[in-house]
Protein backbone atom coordinates (compact mmCIF):
# COMPACT_ATOMS: atom_id res chain seq x y z
CA UNK A 1 0.00 0.00 0.00
CA UNK A 2 2.99 2.10 0.91
CA UNK A 3 3.95 2.48 -3.23
CA UNK A 4 0.51 3.01 -4.15
CA UNK A 5 0.36 5.95 -1.22
CA UNK A 6 3.65 7.73 -3.05
CA UNK A 7 2.35 7.04 -6.71
CA UNK A 8 -1.35 8.96 -5.29
CA UNK A 9 0.57 11.57 -3.68
CA UNK A 10 2.59 12.32 -6.23
CA UNK A 11 -0.33 12.70 -8.89
CA UNK A 12 -2.36 14.97 -6.32
CA UNK A 13 1.02 17.41 -5.61
CA UNK A 14 1.07 18.03 -9.17
CA UNK A 15 -1.41 21.25 -8.47
CA UNK A 16 -3.48 22.39 -5.92
CA UNK A 17 -6.73 22.03 -8.00
CA UNK A 18 -7.61 18.33 -9.39
CA UNK A 19 -10.57 19.54 -12.04
CA UNK A 20 -13.60 16.60 -11.93
CA UNK A 21 -15.12 16.68 -15.30
CA UNK A 22 -18.58 15.41 -16.35
CA UNK A 23 -17.81 14.39 -20.18
CA UNK A 24 -21.07 14.39 -22.76
CA UNK A 25 -18.66 13.68 -25.83
CA UNK A 26 -15.36 12.06 -25.72
CA UNK A 27 -14.05 14.19 -28.25
CA UNK A 28 -14.32 17.42 -27.12
CA UNK A 29 -12.35 15.53 -23.57
CA UNK A 30 -9.18 16.10 -25.66
CA UNK A 31 -9.41 19.72 -26.24
CA UNK A 32 -10.44 20.25 -22.32
CA UNK A 33 -7.85 18.27 -21.01
CA UNK A 34 -5.47 20.45 -23.22
CA UNK A 35 -6.60 23.77 -22.35
CA UNK A 36 -6.08 22.39 -18.63
CA UNK A 37 -2.91 21.00 -19.00
CA UNK A 38 -1.81 24.37 -20.85
CA UNK A 39 -3.28 26.28 -17.16
CA UNK A 40 -1.11 24.08 -15.00
CA UNK A 41 -3.85 21.80 -14.12
CA UNK A 42 -2.02 18.22 -15.11
CA UNK A 43 -3.93 15.77 -12.86
CA UNK A 44 -7.67 15.37 -14.21
CA UNK A 45 -10.66 13.73 -13.05
CA UNK A 46 -12.94 11.99 -15.84
CA UNK A 47 -16.54 10.92 -13.66
CA UNK A 48 -18.17 7.82 -14.67
CA UNK A 49 -21.41 9.13 -15.10
CA UNK A 50 -21.83 8.94 -18.87
CA UNK A 51 -21.98 6.84 -21.64
CA UNK A 52 -18.87 9.06 -22.95
CA UNK A 53 -16.64 8.90 -20.12
CA UNK A 54 -14.91 5.73 -20.64
CA UNK A 55 -13.98 6.74 -24.46
CA UNK A 56 -13.00 10.24 -22.72
CA UNK A 57 -10.23 8.62 -20.42
CA UNK A 58 -9.22 6.54 -23.17
CA UNK A 59 -8.49 9.67 -25.93
CA UNK A 60 -7.16 12.18 -22.96
CA UNK A 61 -4.74 9.05 -22.32
CA UNK A 62 -3.65 8.52 -25.19
CA UNK A 63 -3.65 12.03 -26.69
CA UNK A 64 -2.89 14.36 -24.13
CA UNK A 65 1.09 15.17 -23.68
CA UNK A 66 1.60 15.87 -20.14
CA UNK A 67 -1.80 14.84 -18.61
CA UNK A 68 -2.38 12.08 -15.87
CA UNK A 69 -6.34 11.51 -16.23
CA UNK A 70 -8.17 9.40 -13.59
CA UNK A 71 -11.43 8.37 -13.67
CA UNK A 72 -14.51 9.32 -10.70
CA UNK A 73 -17.61 8.31 -9.55
CA UNK A 74 -16.16 4.76 -9.54
CA UNK A 75 -19.32 3.30 -7.36
CA UNK A 76 -18.16 -0.40 -8.02
CA UNK A 77 -15.47 -3.51 -8.99
CA UNK A 78 -16.55 -3.37 -12.78
CA UNK A 79 -16.47 -0.25 -13.01
CA UNK A 80 -13.10 0.18 -11.34
CA UNK A 81 -11.71 -2.53 -13.72
CA UNK A 82 -13.07 -0.55 -16.78
CA UNK A 83 -11.54 2.68 -15.34
CA UNK A 84 -8.27 1.37 -15.11
CA UNK A 85 -8.70 -0.99 -18.44
CA UNK A 86 -9.00 2.19 -20.31
CA UNK A 87 -5.90 4.24 -19.25
CA UNK A 88 -6.84 5.75 -15.65
CA UNK A 89 -3.56 6.27 -13.43
CA UNK A 90 -5.64 7.00 -10.31
CA UNK A 91 -9.16 6.38 -9.53
CA UNK A 92 -11.53 7.88 -6.99
CA UNK A 93 -14.63 7.01 -5.47
CA UNK A 94 -17.36 8.78 -3.53
CA UNK A 95 -17.12 6.49 -0.76
CA UNK A 96 -16.60 2.99 -0.41
CA UNK A 97 -17.95 -0.52 -0.45
CA UNK A 98 -15.97 -4.24 -0.06
CA UNK A 99 -16.28 -4.38 -4.19
CA UNK A 100 -14.31 -1.49 -4.53
CA UNK A 101 -11.91 -2.09 -2.30
CA UNK A 102 -11.39 -5.85 -3.06
CA UNK A 103 -10.91 -4.19 -7.00
CA UNK A 104 -7.97 -1.88 -5.23
CA UNK A 105 -6.54 -4.26 -3.85
CA UNK A 106 -5.64 -6.35 -6.70
CA UNK A 107 -5.09 -3.46 -8.77
CA UNK A 108 -1.93 -1.34 -9.13
CA UNK A 109 -3.35 1.97 -9.66
CA UNK A 110 -4.28 3.93 -6.46
CA UNK A 111 -7.52 4.76 -5.02
CA UNK A 112 -8.85 7.86 -3.68
CA UNK A 113 -11.66 6.25 -1.39
CA UNK A 114 -14.39 9.16 -0.14
CA UNK A 115 -15.35 9.35 3.38
CA UNK A 116 -17.29 12.08 5.05
CA UNK A 117 -17.37 10.79 8.77
CA UNK A 118 -14.21 10.28 11.66
CA UNK A 119 -15.23 6.38 11.26
CA UNK A 120 -15.03 6.05 7.76
CA UNK A 121 -12.18 7.76 7.53
CA UNK A 122 -10.69 5.66 10.26
CA UNK A 123 -12.29 2.36 8.59
CA UNK A 124 -10.25 3.69 5.62
CA UNK A 125 -6.98 3.94 7.83
CA UNK A 126 -7.58 0.09 8.66
CA UNK A 127 -7.60 -0.61 5.29
CA UNK A 128 -4.39 1.35 4.49
CA UNK A 129 -5.47 4.17 3.26
CA UNK A 130 -4.00 7.30 4.71
CA UNK A 131 -4.61 9.76 1.51
CA UNK A 132 -9.05 9.89 1.05
CA UNK A 133 -11.25 12.34 -0.62
CA UNK A 134 -13.57 14.62 1.57
CA UNK A 135 -16.75 14.33 -0.06
CA UNK A 136 -19.08 16.22 -0.03
CA UNK A 137 -16.55 19.11 1.63
CA UNK A 138 -19.66 22.32 2.03
CA UNK A 139 -21.90 19.96 2.48
CA UNK A 140 -20.76 17.57 5.20
CA UNK A 141 -19.73 20.49 6.82
CA UNK A 142 -16.52 22.72 5.10
CA UNK A 143 -13.20 23.49 6.14
CA UNK A 144 -13.93 24.35 9.81
CA UNK A 145 -15.44 20.32 10.03
CA UNK A 146 -12.14 19.34 8.23
CA UNK A 147 -9.83 21.03 10.26
CA UNK A 148 -11.43 19.84 13.54
CA UNK A 149 -10.50 16.35 11.99
CA UNK A 150 -6.74 17.32 11.81
CA UNK A 151 -5.80 16.60 15.41
CA UNK A 152 -7.25 13.54 15.84
CA UNK A 153 -6.70 11.89 12.48
CA UNK A 154 -3.12 12.83 12.88
CA UNK A 155 -1.37 11.04 9.26
CA UNK A 156 -4.84 11.14 7.48
CA UNK A 157 -4.57 13.42 4.43
CA UNK A 158 -7.61 14.96 2.13
CA UNK A 159 -8.44 16.11 -0.78
CA UNK A 160 -11.81 17.85 0.01
CA UNK A 161 -14.32 17.71 -3.22
CA UNK A 162 -17.86 18.99 -3.38
CA UNK A 163 -19.07 22.77 -3.30
CA UNK A 164 -15.21 24.13 -3.85
CA UNK A 165 -14.47 26.99 -6.16
CA UNK A 166 -12.06 29.46 -6.45
CA UNK A 167 -13.41 31.67 -3.29
CA UNK A 168 -13.38 29.01 -0.78
CA UNK A 169 -10.24 26.77 -1.95
CA UNK A 170 -7.71 28.48 0.19
CA UNK A 171 -10.39 27.84 2.62
CA UNK A 172 -9.34 23.97 2.35
CA UNK A 173 -5.83 24.72 1.11
CA UNK A 174 -4.60 26.11 4.38
CA UNK A 175 -5.26 23.30 6.32
CA UNK A 176 -2.50 20.76 7.20
CA UNK A 177 -4.28 17.89 6.00
CA UNK A 178 -5.41 18.84 2.80
CA UNK A 179 -3.35 17.94 0.05
CA UNK A 180 -5.27 19.23 -2.96
CA UNK A 181 -9.22 20.05 -3.70
CA UNK A 182 -11.29 18.68 -6.30
CA UNK A 183 -13.93 20.71 -8.25
CA UNK A 184 -15.67 21.31 -11.39
CA UNK A 185 -15.50 25.01 -11.71
CA UNK A 186 -12.87 25.15 -13.43
CA UNK A 187 -14.35 23.26 -16.65
CA UNK A 188 -17.56 25.13 -16.60
CA UNK A 189 -20.34 23.60 -19.07
CA UNK A 190 -20.82 26.54 -21.13
CA UNK A 191 -17.12 27.21 -21.72
CA UNK A 192 -17.14 23.19 -22.64
CA UNK A 193 -19.98 23.20 -24.76
CA UNK A 194 -18.70 26.55 -26.57
CA UNK A 195 -15.09 25.00 -26.81
CA UNK A 196 -13.75 27.72 -25.03
CA UNK A 197 -10.61 26.71 -24.11
CA UNK A 198 -8.64 29.71 -23.79
CA UNK A 199 -11.47 30.31 -21.04
CA UNK A 200 -10.99 27.06 -19.75
CA UNK A 201 -6.99 27.66 -19.67
CA UNK A 202 -7.71 30.92 -17.86
CA UNK A 203 -9.64 29.36 -14.85
CA UNK A 204 -7.13 26.58 -14.68
CA UNK A 205 -4.01 28.84 -14.44
CA UNK A 206 -6.06 30.94 -11.55
CA UNK A 207 -6.51 27.79 -9.76
CA UNK A 208 -3.17 26.37 -10.33
CA UNK A 209 -1.89 30.14 -8.74
CA UNK A 210 -3.22 28.47 -5.60
CA UNK A 211 -1.25 27.20 -3.02
CA UNK A 212 -1.84 23.78 -1.74
C1 LIG B 1 -18.50 15.71 -7.74
O1 LIG B 1 -18.30 14.54 -7.50
O2 LIG B 1 -19.48 16.15 -8.36
C2 LIG B 1 -17.43 16.60 -7.28
O3 LIG B 1 -17.42 16.57 -5.91
C3 LIG B 1 -17.47 17.96 -7.83
O4 LIG B 1 -18.28 18.74 -7.08
P1 LIG B 1 -18.50 20.25 -7.57
O5 LIG B 1 -19.26 20.19 -8.85
O6 LIG B 1 -19.32 20.84 -6.44
O7 LIG B 1 -17.15 20.88 -7.70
Amino acid sequence: MAGKTEKLLSILKLQPVVPVLIVDDAKSAVGLARALVAGGLKAIEITMRTPAALDAVKAVASEVEGANVGAGTILNARDFDAAVKAGSTFIVSPGVTPGVLDAARGSEVPLLPGAATASEAMALREAGYEVLKFFPAEQAGGAAYLKALSSPLTGTFFCPTGGISLKNARDYLSLPNVVCVGGSWVAPKELVSAGDWAGITKLASEAAALKA
